[in-house]
């Protein structure tokens, strides 16, 4: 099996390939990313060596790159290709929208244009609960019939992605396949999200900002359980499908916020109420029992355990959150392949 795979120097690709590589003595895999501020090549430092591995810099929405690399596979073509680049933060997409178009909606329609052309038989499109909008507290939560109702700019660019996706099946028989995961959390996420954000402020012991009244509820799953989730839809999924993926583990942030404060040992002091995102989605959760009785899929992580695991990897890994904070990690880049 060889797979291109996009965005991977982020979080969720990064630990992806990790994942896949040690999974599968088979797999090959091929790694295009951008870097913008969120893609660091630390995240991936382990793997580098390994000849099943390569990474290429280049830009998902730059279409002349992206044939280029397919051409120079052609030889040997991918047997499948895994999107996961794009702009990930919702608090971003409301300072300015224009990379989330460019990177989320035109990136994904350059990789499902030459994923086609180049006859690459599975595409698999990683996209979010976020598409569907957001749930009151008495409503079920998402199954894959719930209607597209994205709030974000972010959401709304994610959401345009799917049904490019969904189009390319249904115009051209191509084999386009979506996932839709609920919040990750885990190793090498990036300090602007939630918990590696109150995780790495409360080590500091500085304030972590909790946002309006805090009664937001997400759905968090631990980003391995997304990882094989993913590998199954990718080797097993049915052609056109989309796929729920979540670990039925709903949490209001101010609870969340409070079980760190617990594992880190802080005073609650350090809670901050600050003003509120937005349009910000009140509830995501997700129904994901198409996945688990199609494919066998099931989290394998509860909270606890992976929020432990979690936060000990920020508390060993500081080294790796503090130079993101000090903006010191996009000089890796330079130092390791600046002179190659
Ligand atoms: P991230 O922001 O940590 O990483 C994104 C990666 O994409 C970075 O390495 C970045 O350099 C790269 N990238 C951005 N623009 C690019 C471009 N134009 N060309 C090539 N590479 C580019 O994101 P993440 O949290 O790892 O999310 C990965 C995917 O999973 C995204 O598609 C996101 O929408 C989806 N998703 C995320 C979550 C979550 O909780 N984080 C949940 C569900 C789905
Ligand atoms: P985030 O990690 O940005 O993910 P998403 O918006 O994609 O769900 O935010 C998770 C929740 O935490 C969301 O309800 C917003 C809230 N939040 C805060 O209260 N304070 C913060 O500083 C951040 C980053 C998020």
């Amino acid at each position: 099996m060889k797979i291109l795979v996009t965005g991977c120097c982020g979080f969720i690709g990064s630990n992806f390939v990790r994942h896949v590589l040690a999974k599968h003595k088979d797999y090959r895999v091929v790694n295009i990313d951008k870097l913008t501020y969120a893609g660091n090549l630390e995240n991936l430092k382990d793997v580098e060596g390994d000849p099943r591995y390569e990474f290429a810099r280049g830009d998902i929405a730059d279409e002349k790159f992206v044939v280029q690399l397919f051409e120079k596979h052609k030889g040997e073509q991918f047997d499948a290709l895994v999107n996961f680049a794009a702009e990930s933060h919702v608090d971003r997409s409301i300072m300015g929208g224009d990379d989330f178009i460019t990177t989320n909606i035109e990136g994904t329609h350059v990789l499902l244009k030459a994923g086609m052309h180049f006859g690459i038989p599975r595409f698999v499109q990683i996209s979010t609960d976020e598409v569907y909008g957001s749930l009151h507290l008495d409503d079920p939560p998402f199954t894959e019939e719930n209607k597209i109702m994205p709030n974000s700019i972010y959401s709304a660019s994610k959401a345009a992605a799917d049904l490019l996706a969904r189009a390319y099946f249904k115009t051209h028989g191509y084999c386009t396949l979506v996932t839709r995961c609920s919040n990750n959390y885990g190793p090498y996420q990036f300090p602007e999200k939630i918990i590696p954000l109150f995780v790495s402020n409360l080590l500091e012991n500085k304030e972590v900002p909790v946002y309006g009244d805090g009664m937001q509820v997400r759905d968090w799953i631990y980003v391995d359980d997304h990882s094989e989730a993913i590998d199954l839809v990718l080797q097993k999924g049915r052609a056109g499908e989309v796929y729920n993926i979540g670990a039925d583990n709903e949490v209001a942030n101010i609870n969340l916020t409070k079980m760190l404060l617990r594992h880190l040992n802080k005073p609650e002091s350090l809670i901050k109420y600050v003003q509120d995102r937005p349009g910000h989605d009140r509830r995501y959760a997700m129904n994901s029992s198409k996945i688990r009785a199609e494919l066998g899929w099931r989290p394998r992580v509860d909270f606890e355990t992976g929020l432990e695991r979690t936060v000990k990897w920020y508390l060993d890994n500081r080294e790796w959150w503090q130079r993101i904070k000090s903006g010191e990690y996009m000089h890796y880049y330079e130092k390791w392949y600046g002179n190659r």
